[in-house]
């Protein structure tokens, strides 16, 4: 016992606490200073400027959003509410190839770097140019970021239906070098898009060769999640070993009707190659995918919702094929007058989508897409609906296995240091919620509405939303990739 009481800046009293590395909930005492975890246990006698009475509800580090397309919205809309809601205290951006910086636009985005925002989104012609305005904006959550193939594709090529060139790959590779030396965390590829189809594997392979030396990793929006997702799957691994990184496969699905049920291949292959190397996957827990409107899915099998359209945004909301009624033509011929235009496509299998998210290698990361008008539920939802519909609802995982796929084994995997955990001298990332009442409330017809019980939620030791409402403290800042801790490296796979 000490003589003298020990002092926090914030205790949080008997919570059921989850620590982020899947162990069983133990009762527990919580105290925060200076933006860390100060100590665990039973601190009844310790003092605080603020106590917050946990009873019994479920404390956890705050949850990763491994997979966003937050860049623009960071800086743009810093209180991040769709995020801070769901309990969310840092966002990776850059996925799927498309990142804010490092940027310099000759005209207009091109797809699928517009969801990102319109031409003036893009001021970043450096990473570093990146980092300052994300830490001058002051945002309400962390910030790590990936730098998109695409996006440097863009900067170094006059068109982008093409392979590059070697002088072309050296411009991207410097560019990408000067990003890792500030902290990015390693390089997305969307290679299903038209922007980066053209690319051979060896581009990627030759541009990735530096990731290693800067201990960052590699992530992917594969070639096809079709009825070939095998060959790509096989395409992200090579990568991985030729330049000898980690390998994320961003939003891991089986997308197609002739291609469902075939998830449990699909994870046997990934488990195959986790024996030879580190390799993860994440997954948003939704059966309907949202992007940029691909003509070439527009094939009749399955509902597609239009959720904006440059040209017809009376259209957003309504389907593919009404559309096409209404016009009299189709549905192809709809799809083409609509673009540019956004969509939900009604792509996966509900067991596929349970058993990706089940898998101990699986990651929740919610790919919203914060400047759609009619965003899917995902940007508002992913994480209190896995935590509320599957844990709970559904009873198809442990919720201390849940909040480990939002907390430590996203650290571990992208460097974040000393987050994803509750521990002693850890940033004190934290999110109190309530397992019984948790509940994702966005929906496709309502999709931008914040989840219920998720009572508080603080950022770096500083409170940022409490009770259904925002503190006004917005206490992230970009977070650089950090030292991975010992032993870490492939356990985490
Ligand atoms: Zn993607
Ligand atoms: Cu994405």
């Amino acid at each position: 016992m000490h003589s003298h009481p020990e002092a926090a800046d914030t205790l949080i009293v008997g919570a059921q606490l989850y620590d982020g590395t899947g162990a069983p909930p133990v009762e527990r005492d919580v105290a925060i200073r200076d933006g860390r975890i100060a100590a665990i246990g039973n601190l009844s006698n310790w003092l605080a400027e603020e106590v917050i009475e946990a009873n019994g509800r479920a404390l956890a580090p705050g949850f990763i959003d491994v997979h966003t397309h937050d860049d623009t919205h960071v800086i743009r809309s810093p209180q991040m509410l769709p995020k801070i809601t769901q309990g969310v205290t840092t966002v990776i951006v850059g996925n799927c190839g498309i990142s804010a910086s490092p940027v310099s636009l000759k005209g207009d985005p091109p797809d699928p770097m517009n969801l990102l925002g319109e031409r003036d989104a893009f001021q970043y012609p450096t990473f570093a140019a990146y980092v300052e305005a994300v830490n001058a904006a002051r945002p309400a959550v962390n910030v790590g970021a990936l730098i998109g193939h695409t996006a440097l594709r863009s900067n170094q090529m006059d068109r982008l239906d093409r392979a590059a060139t070697a002088k072309e790959i050296d411009g991207m590779r410097a560019q990408l070098e000067e990003a890792l030396s500030n902290g990015a965390l390693g390089l997305s590829s969307g290679l299903a898009y038209g922007s980066a189809f053209s690319a051979p594997t060896e581009e990627v392979m030759a541009l990735a060769e530096p990731l290693a030396a800067a201990g960052a990793l590699y992530t992917t929006h594969m070639r096809t999640e079709f009825d070939a997702i095998l060959d790509a799957m096989d395409e992200a691994y090579r990568v991985g070993r030729h330049a000898h990184v980690p390998v994320v496969i961003s939003h891991l699905k089986c997308a197609g009707p002739s291609n469902w049920g075939r998830s449990e291949e699909v994870l046997k292959s990934l488990e195959g190659a986790r024996r030879l190397q580190p390799i993860g996957c994440d997954c948003y827990p939704y059966n309907r995918s949202s992007s940029t409107l691909d003509v070439k899915q527009v094939t009749g099998d399955i509902d597609i919702t239009i959720t904006w359209s440059e040209p017809h945004p009376e259209m957003a909301g309504k389907l593919i094929r009404e559309i096409a009624a209404e016009w009299g033509v189709t549905q192809q011929e709809a799809g083409k007058r609509l673009q540019p235009a956004g969509a939900v496509y009604h792509n996966m299998s509900e067991d596929d989508v349970r058993r990706i998210l089940s898998h101990p290698a699986t990651m929740v990361g919610s790919d919203g897409l914060p400047n759609d008008p009619l965003p899917h539920p995902r940007l508002w939802g992913a994480f209190p609906r896995v935590l509320g519909h599957y844990v709970r609802d559904a009873g198809l995982l442990p919720l201390e296995e849940a909040v480990r796929k939002m907390t430590s084994l996203s650290a571990r995997r992208f460097g974040l240091a000393q987050r994803g955990e509750v521990h002693i001298g850890y940033h004190a990332d934290l999110v109190l919620f309530d397992p019984a009442k948790v509940r994702d409330a966005a929906t496709f017809e309502k999709p931008q509405q914040a989840a219920d019980g998720i009572d508080a939620v603080w950022v770096n030791g500083v409170l940022a939303y409490r009770d259904g409402a925002v503190t006004g403290e917005r206490a992230g800042h970009f977070v650089a990739r950090g030292a991975a801790s010992k032993g870490d490296a492939h356990g985490a796979f």
